[in-house]
């Protein structure tokens, strides 16, 4: 039981990727994870952290499909057509009507899998920042049209709209599709994430919680939302208020009893804590370094299940796409 600080997550891990000869075109895209809801904002608010998943992708004229991947998730993550990444670059392909290339994909993992810290965002992030790579000089993909596809492949917009454009992403689904407003956060605010050794299904997750909510609830969370965006920003004092919900964290609490305790410890002892996503990892924004240290102290004490604890940093660039031979951004 306790926890364990884990250091150096503060840039991803790029180790040389495999040569790739008589390639066509090879990209490298790397992608944050993502805290998704934050408390009060479930499908909207999601923040960007620093931890990263770095892939490297070549294109060839023949349809080969070689898939290696190091890191999180290695163990479970199919080497084949039904690859998530594979699956994001195939729709992007389709959705501008061009023929999907042979591909190598050398993944590096830094984003923990099934924890709440949006892998599978990242992974459909990752995957149509490489098609816009592949695609450059023959397809221009805006921002628009990426948070698009994203979100036609995640189901839902608060994790892929800060994977793609970091920082603190409001994310809504208007007239036009999914659409983003990014915000900077205060630099006072410190994310700490406890990420425990088991997972939770997003889906299972979404299963317990009522298909209605009571008035009350429903302001409660209208009157929360709006202030966390005004604390992430510019009052983090007001952050323990401020990601207090009643729309998801209590009705899921029942398949992750041991992140609804340490959330509930910290929130007792003044932290902000909340359930990352859909869980089962725990995020504080905390208001400096000395707060996390105690709150990491605080963890340690109530563990009933080992934790891992992440100092990050907010990302504010989102993701990125280098073009090897051009060496663009
Ligand atoms: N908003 C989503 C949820 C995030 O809580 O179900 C998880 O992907």
């Amino acid at each position: 039981m306790g926890v364990t600080v884990v250091p150096g997550d503060m840039e991803s891990v790029v180790t040389a990727a495999p040569a790739t000869e008589g390639a066509v075109r090879t990209v490298t895209v790397t992608v944050p994870a993502t805290s998704a809801n934050l408390g009060p904002g479930f499908d909207t608010l999601g923040l960007a952290l620093s931890l990263y998943d770095t892939l490297t992708v070549s294109s060839f004229a023949d349809d080969r499909l070689d898939i290696d991947v190091a890191g999180n998730g290695s163990d479970a993550i199919p080497l084949d057509a039904s690859n998530l990444v594979v699956r994001s670059i195939a729709h992007v392909f389709a959705d501008v009507d061009r023929t999907m290339p042979g591909l190598h994909i050398f993944a590096e993992n830094g984003v923990p899998h099934g924890r709440g810290l949006g892998s599978s965002g990242a992974a459909v992030t990752a995957g149509v920042l490489i098609a816009k790579g592949l695609l450059a000089g023959d397809v221009d993909l805006d921002d628009e049209a990426l948070l698009r596809l994203a979100t036609e492949l995640e189901g839902h917009p608060d994790n892929v709209a800060p994977a793609l454009f970091g920082g603190l992403t409001i994310a809504w689904t208007g007239e036009r599709g999914p659409q983003h407003k990014k915000l900077l956060v205060h630099r006072g605010v410190a994310p700490l994430v406890f990420v425990p050794g088991f997972t939770m299904s997003t889906s299972l997750a979404r299963s317990l919680q009522p298909p209605q909510v009571p008035r009350e609830d429903a302001v409660f969370n209208v009157s929360r939302s709006a202030l966390l965006v005004a604390a992430l920003t510019q009052s983090p004092e007001l952050l323990l208020d401020a990601t207090a919900d009643r729309l998801h964290q209590d009705y899921r609490g029942a398949a992750m009893p041991e992140t609804l305790r340490l959330v509930q410890a910290l929130r007792a002892e003044g932290f902000a804590a909340v359930v990352s996503g859909a869980g089962p990892s725990v995020l504080v924004l905390a208001d400096g370094p000395g707060a996390r240290q105690r709150a990491v102290e605080i963890a340690d004490a109530v563990a009933d299940t080992p934790w891992d604890a992440h100092m990050l940093a907010v990302d504010v660039r989102g993701g990125t796409v280098r073009d090897r031979a051009e060496g663009s951004t």
